[in-house]
């Protein structure tokens, strides 16, 4: 027996538990492990199972230390936007509860601050964390990206843009040179856009001048859609474009975070204050990073993937297009339209991002212990996957990867740097989870390559390259000096643009109504658009929000 202490929120609470290995623990014990603070549990391997029957009646704020599963006997869930997630128990959609309790148990010891579990529309259990985590905003790192790609969608669904067109067609005139604007969306979403990053530059995440104009000062190092290399600038291009798509197509001015607001959070009901967005200096919402989206709401997104498109009875995004998201690309078989794909077959090219490590792997699946038709977004940590063959959802939010054993601590690089697919800790919770499934098809089990423990071969090789090349590149984004600068921009701003400076913090205030629980969710459809092209008959698109409306 050894003390454990948590930290969270400012209160500490000393527990007793016992220090024997979490693989020791009975299922539907808690386990906590380490330090919990609200930026993540990176410094300890502490992990120590909590016994209800040592600890009878302990509650930390509204919260046991234990993984709480729901009670009930549905067997499928429908919800409208306006509700709150409905619950069943795991038993009743085909989960062994005290499995299930392991697998969120074995989650939430590492600083996960909420992982929720969904099957049939339901959802059936969420960590010991969540209580108290999953309506604080986070950063959600490279989930953004994801949430780009879904207003890309929604964009293209409606005609508004081509994926495939050369961005010329969106880019204002003067802007850049023939071959930069000759790139499409899709390529940029792949993220096969062939210009040179430099991650010094690209994890500027307080002091963009403009992301955009970074794009068109960089080198293209490849053609276009043969190189897959993680990009923190050009998601912010797509956002560029279709901000303006939607602007001429509209005839307003409407901002993109408005029509995110009106064509994507108000069906899935997401309030406004559930999340606020960054914005680099020239007001163009950041795409690779930079929304703060509180948990809660992550099971919404995946719900509405896992149903093609649809959400409480609302269509929000074309089936073709959720398809097109699971597409990989002959320069990476594992990344779509900004999602990781688990479905890597033996042959195929398939590379890992470059933090810290660039590697190509001989086409196998990114989480070997799930099923190879698995589809997540991957941020620092934050993760919303998609299992359609077992019609589940699994969310996760946490700035640690998922892992009792955080990288700091192993030694780990490839740990220690998040922001790499399929890590041990993944392996061991989708492990511990597809252990939970007491009904699942033999053909879904044909696909889950490794139910065994991790073992994948470590790497702790470094691709230096794109930390330091071009020498000039942070430079250049940090003061706009130089080759690599924004083009057209000083150290301040880009005169030809607005000059949003940090305005996006004023949006923060917002979020303080979902963080203590008084906002109302929009009710979904009825906020919604109507058929494809049709301009949406609502009163707000019919006046500019401010000024004349570009056309170009
Ligand atoms: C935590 O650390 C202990 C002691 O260093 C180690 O034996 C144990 O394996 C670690 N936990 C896990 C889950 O690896
Ligand atoms: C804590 O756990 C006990 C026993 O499992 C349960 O009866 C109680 O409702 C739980 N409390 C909370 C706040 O979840
Ligand atoms: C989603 O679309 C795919 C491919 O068209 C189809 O196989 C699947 O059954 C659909 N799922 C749902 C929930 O409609
Ligand atoms: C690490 O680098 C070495 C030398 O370049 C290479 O042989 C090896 O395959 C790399 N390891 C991984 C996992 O990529």
């Amino acid at each position: 027996m050894g003390p454990a202490k948590i930290f969270g929120a400012g209160i500490s609470v000393a527990l007793l538990a016992t220090a024997s290995p979490i693989a020791q623990s009975l299922p539907d014990q808690g386990t906590i492990g380490g330090i919990l603070n609200p930026i993540g549990n990176v410094i300890s391997n502490l992990t120590a199972p909590i016994n209800n029957e040592v600890l009878p009646g302990v509650t930390f704020l509204l919260s046991n230390f234990t993984a709480t599963t729901y009670t009930g006997t549905a067997t499928s869930c429908d919800m409208n936007a306006a509700d709150e997630y409905s619950t069943t128990s795991p038993e009743a959609v085909g989960i062994d509860s005290h499995k299930l309790k392991a697998a969120l148990s074995y989650a939430a010891v590492d600083g996960s601050f909420s992982t929720k579990v969904f099957r049939n529309g339901c959802e059936v259990g969420q960590g010991f964390r969540d209580a108290l985590m999953d309506r604080v905003p986070s950063l959600n790192a490279g989930q953004t990206k994801a949430i780009v790609a879904l207003i890309a969608g929604i964009v293209a669904d409606r005609g508004w843009v081509d994926l495939d067109a050369p961005i010329d067609d969106y880019v204002e005139p003067g802007l850049g040179d023939a071959a930069h604007r000759s790139r499409t969306l899709r390529q940029f979403m792949q993220l096969t856009s062939g210009a040179q990053v430099n991650h010094v530059s690209g994890l500027n995440l307080f002091a963009d001048i403009s992301r955009t104009r970074e794009y068109f000062s960089s080198t293209l190092q490849y053609p276009a859609g043969t190189y897959y290399q993680f990009d923190e600038i050009t998601p912010s291009v797509v956002v560029y474009c279709l901000e303006r798509a939607i602007q001429k197509a509209m005839g307003t001015n409407i901002d993109f975070q408005t029509f995110a607001q009106l064509a994507l959070f108000d069906p899935l009901g997401i309030p406004t204050s559930a999340y606020f967005w960054q914005k680099d200096r020239s007001g163009v919402t950041t795409g690779y990073s930079g929304l703060w989206l509180r948990p809660l709401e992550f099971g919404r997104i995946g719900l509405m993937l896992l149903n093609n498109g649809t959400f409480g009875g609302c269509r929000i995004l074309s089936e073709d297009f959720v398809q097109s998201m699971r597409q990989g690309t002959t320069a990476n078989c594992g990344f779509g339209l900004y999602v990781s794909l688990n479905s890597c077959q033996p042959g195929q090219t398939q590379v890992s991002t470059d933090y810290p490590s660039r590697s190509t792997l001989p086409g196998e699946e990114w989480i070997q212990s799930a099923p190879n038709d698995m589809y997540y977004s991957l941020g620092l940590g934050t993760n919303t996957f998609v299992i359609p063959s077992l019609n589940m959802v699994v969310t996760r939010d946490g700035y640690q990867e998922l892992d009792i054993v955080p990288g700091a601590v192993s030694g780990s690089l490839n740990g220690a740097f998040p922001g790499n697919a399929g890590g041990p800790g993944e392996h061991e919770f989708f492990r511990l989870l597809m252990a939970s499934i007491t009904n699942m098809p033999t053909s879904v089990r044909a696909t889950i390559q490794n139910s065994g423990p991790y073992d994948r071969p470590a790497n702790e090789n470094v691709t230096v390259a794109p930390f330091i090349l071009p020498l000039s590149a942070p430079l250049g984004t940090y003061t706009a000096i130089g080759p690599h600068g924004p083009v057209g921009c000083n150290a301040l701003y880009c005169p030809s643009s607005s000059n949003d400076g940090l305005t996006w913090l004023g949006q923060v205030p917002r979020v303080i109504p979902g963080l203590v629980g008084l906002e109302s969710r929009p009710s979904g459809c009825e906020a919604q658009f109507t058929g494809n092209v049709d301009l949406p008959d609502i009163t707000i698109f019919g006046e500019p929000v401010f000024g004349d409306t570009e056309t170009s």
